[in-house]
């Protein structure tokens, strides 16, 4: 009798510790230096998105692991399988939905304009020869493009960069008259450096997670994760640290 009680001790020890062991991982793809969702401090990738992606794992039993690519990269890849979850800020567009699939909208913007805090110039930067710089790829450099370059109203250079810290460098030293990007890290980048928003385009942008197109059972799982962190009040939290 006892030796089966031990027998059966062991096998549900290891069984436990297998368990573990196999607890499901996910490889989440970001792009850093979009305050405050992403952005590199001592070292490390904190934000909104990555506590976001962390409270989502924990309410769903996976555990999490971040890749910082450049932003025009993430969708390539999650379609090569580099990565499961994209987690950037990441606007739900037509275009993107054709290639991977993503969640219910966690978060809304719109696109601001900046330009040096000390700066007498207003919106009009957006018109005629004047250097805009934007993240390559985002909704904003598709919007600059499409509205203004491409028609002709706008008819200085766009310079396109892999982040945005290299866009407000670029601005901060006077090599451009203004930047696009999303209105929340316009707003951040103002309280924090010297730039100051002149204006805003309103994109009416809902930020997604996305995955690889098709894959409905992690799909499901991150809109079941973020429902029970909407719920529990956990999302609340997140919002209040990272924005007020
Ligand atoms: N929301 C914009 C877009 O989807 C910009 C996102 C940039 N995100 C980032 N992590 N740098 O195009």
């Amino acid at each position: 009798m006892r030796k089966l009680l031990i027998i059966v001790l062991t096998f549900s020890l290891i069984f436990a510790f297998s368990a573990v062991g196999l607890a499901q991982s996910y490889t989440v793809g970001t792009s850093a230096g979009f305050p405050p969702f992403e952005y590199v401090e001592d070292g490390e990738i904190v934000g909104f998105d990555i506590d976001l992606m962390k409270a989502i794992g924990e309410e769903m039993g996976f555990e999490v692991t971040f890749e910082d690519i450049a932003f025009d990269s993430l969708i390539p890849a999650l379609k090569t399988g580099n990565i499961d979850i994209v987690a950037a800020g990441m606007t739900i567009t037509e275009e993107r939905e054709n290639a991977v699939d993503f969640t219910n909208s966690y978060y809304s913007a719109n696109q601001s304009i900046i330009v040096q805090e000390g700066s007498e110039k207003n919106i009009s930067v957006l018109y005629g020869d004047h250097d805009i710089s934007v993240q390559t790829g985002t909704t904003g450099d598709l919007w600059i493009t499409e509205n203004l370059a491409d028609k002709g109203i706008l008819t200085g250079e766009v310079k396109r960069y892999d982040t945005f810290v290299l866009c407000v460098s670029d601005l901060v030293n006077g090599n451009v008259d203004a930047v696009v990007l999303d209105s929340p890290v316009a707003q951040r980048y103002s309280e924090t450096r010297n730039v100051k928003i002149v204006g805003n385009i309103i994109t009416g942008e809902n930020y997604g997670l996305a995955v690889d197109e098709g894959n409905t059972e992690l799909l499901d799982t991150l809109n079941e994760g973020l429902r029970r962190i909407r719920e529990s009040g956990r999302m609340q939290e997140i919002i209040a640290k990272h924005f007020e």
